[in-house]
């Protein structure tokens, strides 16, 4: 099986993933019905390998627990280096300094089959190149007005091929699309 890349990811009816400062307490306001995960311990089992922008790691380390026990987590920065990682997760992250095209390479020739591409910086990079294959967005019914976008400008047009959308009882609305790489 080919080297699958996908995006799970919530964002603000006008398309913020968290607000400027970070702040993604917004996302758990409006309570989700009752046994709804919105799909996300299937998909999280479906993939072996995250990729996550270093905006995202730090929201992730902040949280405490850490939550990809047993998945290989790869962090993208060019800042980061692997001896100024806390050391709760320094053994648990590899730190690629990209680009993002060599980083989907070593990990398609190291055998990850199913990547998980986290954080809006990080999904802009591989979109831009191309490299994501499954895109789930989760639409929350609430405008913020400002923040950290999902999405960027790939300098070209990317089409994608609607797949299903899903709405909730709390107002989530959960659309996947595939596209052509
Ligand atoms: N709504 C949701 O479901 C959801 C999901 C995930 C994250 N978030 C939130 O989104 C925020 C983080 O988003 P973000 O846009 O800042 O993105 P991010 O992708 O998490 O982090 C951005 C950083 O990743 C590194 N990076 C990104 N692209 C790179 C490339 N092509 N080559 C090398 N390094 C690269 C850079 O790190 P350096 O600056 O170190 O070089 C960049 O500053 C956090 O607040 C997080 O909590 C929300």
């Amino acid at each position: 099986m080919p080297i699958r890349f996908s995006v799970y990811i919530a964002a603000s009816l006008d398309g913020y993933i968290a607000r400027a400062d970070g702040d993604i307490r917004w996302l758990t306001e409006i309570p989700a019905p009752p046994d709804e995960d919105f799909g996300y311990h299937d998909f999280f089992e479906s993939v072996d390998t995250l990729v996550l922008g270093r905006g995202t790691f730090e929201t992730v380390v902040g949280f405490g627990a850490w939550p990809y026990e047993g998945k290989r987590v790869v962090v993208l920065s060019r800042t980061l280096h692997p001896g100024s990682l806390p050391s709760e997760v320094a053994s648990r992250v590899e730190v690629h300094h990209g680009p993002v095209q060599n980083l989907a390479a070593i990990l398609e020739a190291s055998g990850a089959g199913h990547v998980y591409v986290d954080g809006g910086l990080t999904i802009q990079a591989f979109l831009a190149e191309g490299l994501i294959d499954t895109l789930i967005v989760t639409r929350i019914p609430l405008l913020i007005g400002s923040g950290i976008p999902l999405f960027g400008d790939p300098g070209r047009d990317i089409r994608l091929r609607h797949v299903e959308t899903r709405s909730y009882l709390n107002g989530f609305v959960q659309s996947r699309y595939e596209i052509q790489r």
